[in-house]
């Protein structure tokens, strides 16, 4: 806290109650230029050409940070497209979305996340940044890196591919590799049932994940790489995690909504709609998922926004089913269900901000001077239930539905601008801005 300028007039001051680093705060934040330049108590605030006073069931909240999203753009659009995606984005209190590399095409090269990035930056309405695939080629690891990408995304198909030489060359440039965990000799293998959705946890076990966590570890934990396991599922492989961390390790992970409310059973119910991948795990697992959050060993969340059609959702075959859901829309409101209703501490709201933003290295997610001037003003004393009928995704289905959940963006605020208000889009498409990474060089030259 302090004010750095407390006599300069700045372009937009929020005022109210607000969650600072786990805490209730009355503050006012001042924003110039879009970056956060002061956080003090309101008597001691500048003064500004716009104010926002937040009063009643009100809190402000730093904008969220999804680490893991499906935005489908390129080749994909009757799945989501980046207008879309963001809009559910925004409509979520989410300013900024880390997209992953398994679009069509493969996003493994520049030439092909340049033209992603010119897509993305004509129609989105919060920033966003892009992880690559396994590199084309290994030469390509420092100009992917240069290119600002926020990580090296590495799908189970990958295991096999030189993990190694990829670690050495992104150790140097101090790179984050980011891993599906879920070892494929163990999926699918040894069931001799009829393959349903209802068995679909069975095909692919905990026990692939945990092992694939262990092995990878086990062969490229090295003193400097920064490693993140994404949308982990099973407790146990959350253990593993930890014990590596123990030894020293840069090692973080995230899990999604899905794995601490939903078990299974979901799956009989909602068929191929709750079909995802690492899968709905049991009721004993997801307690043991919640025990971990509760705990603090979870280091962020993530939801998977992964937009497939419905049609496709609802085929009749279990393999032609895609897997993944749309969330972006309704991870906050499902987090503030967990803290108001069942008591988990209110610190896993920096799970899906400052942590996040913090593992990719990124200026978003945080109430403090210097970060972007992204905020939410979260109205807390509206419940609802979610239909996915009602999401602004081209996926317009959850199986979360039906779940009550709690509170909803009032406003959304991204680089001091307002961006969402009271149910209303205030920003153009193309609004949205690449983030990349503190130190690639083309943060360098954005700066
Ligand atoms: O459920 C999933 N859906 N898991 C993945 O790893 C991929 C994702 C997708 O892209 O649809
Ligand atoms: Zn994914």
């Amino acid at each position: 806290m302090g004010g750095r300028y407390p006599f300069q007039r700045v372009d937009l001051t929020v005022e109210g109650k607000c969650y600072l680093n786990g805490e209730i705060l009355e503050v006012t934040i001042a924003i110039d230029d879009g970056k956060i330049v002061s956080v003090c108590k309101p008597t001691r605030a500048p003064s500004s050409e716009e104010r926002v006073v937040v009063k009643g069931k009100k809190v402000i909240l730093p904008g969220m940070v999804d680490m893991h999203v499906h935005m489908r753009d390129l080749g994909e659009t009757d799945k989501e497209d980046w207008l879309t995606g963001t809009l559910s984005a925004l409509y979520g209190g989410v300013t900024f979305v880390g997209d992953m590399p398994n679009n069509k095409p493969y996003m493994n090269e520049i030439r092909k996340l340049a033209l992603k990035k010119k897509v993305a930056g004509s129609k989105a309405l919060v920033d966003f940044g892009f992880y690559s695939g396994f590199p084309a080629k290994l030469e390509y690891v420092s100009e992917l890196i240069e290119f600002g990408i926020l990580g090296f995304k590495i799908y189970p198909h990958d295991y096999s591919k030189d993990l190694q030489a990829l670690i050495k060359r992104s150790e140097k440039q101090n790179a984050l590799i980011v891993f599906h965990a879920e070892d494929p000799g163990m999926v699918e293998g040894h069931y001799e049932g009829i393959k349903n959705v209802t068995v679909h946890h069975i095909l692919r076990p905990e026990e692939a994940e945990v092992t694939a966590v262990r092995n990878l570890l086990g062969l490229i934990a090295y003193e400097g790489i920064r490693i993140h396991f994404t949308h982990i599922s099973s407790p146990n492989a959350v253990k593993e995690i930890i014990g590596y961390r123990a030894k020293g390790f840069k090692i973080t992970c995230d899990t999604c909504p899905h794995y601490v409310l939903l078990d299974s059973s979901f799956t009989s119910k909602f068929g191929g709609i709750a079909k995802v991948n690492p899968p709905l795990r049991s009721e004993e697992s997801v307690k043991g998922m919640r025990g971990h959050l509760r705990g603090g060993l979870i280091d962020a969340i993530s939801t998977d926004h992964a937009p497939h059609k419905l049609s496709e959702k609802l085929d009749s075959d279990y393999e032609r089913i895609p897997a993944g859901f749309p969330g972006l829309e309704i991870c906050l409101p499902l987090l503030m269900k967990l803290i108001l209703d069942e008591g988990f501490p209110l610190e896993i709201l920096s799970l899906y901000s400052a942590n996040p933003a913090a593992i990719l290295r990124v200026p978003k997610g945080r109430i403090s001077p210097g970060f972007d001037g992204d905020l939410v003003i979260y109205d807390y004393s509206i419940r609802w239930r979610v239909r996915g009928e009602e999401f602004h995704s081209k996926a317009k289905y959850t199986p979360f539905e039906g779940m009550e959940v709690v509170g909803k963006p009032y406003m959304v605020i991204i680089r001091g601008v307002v961006a969402l208000e009271d149910g209303d889009v205030k920003v153009e498409k193309g609004f949205g801005r690449y983030v990349s990474p503190y130190g690639s060089r083309v943060s360098r030259l954005e700066a």
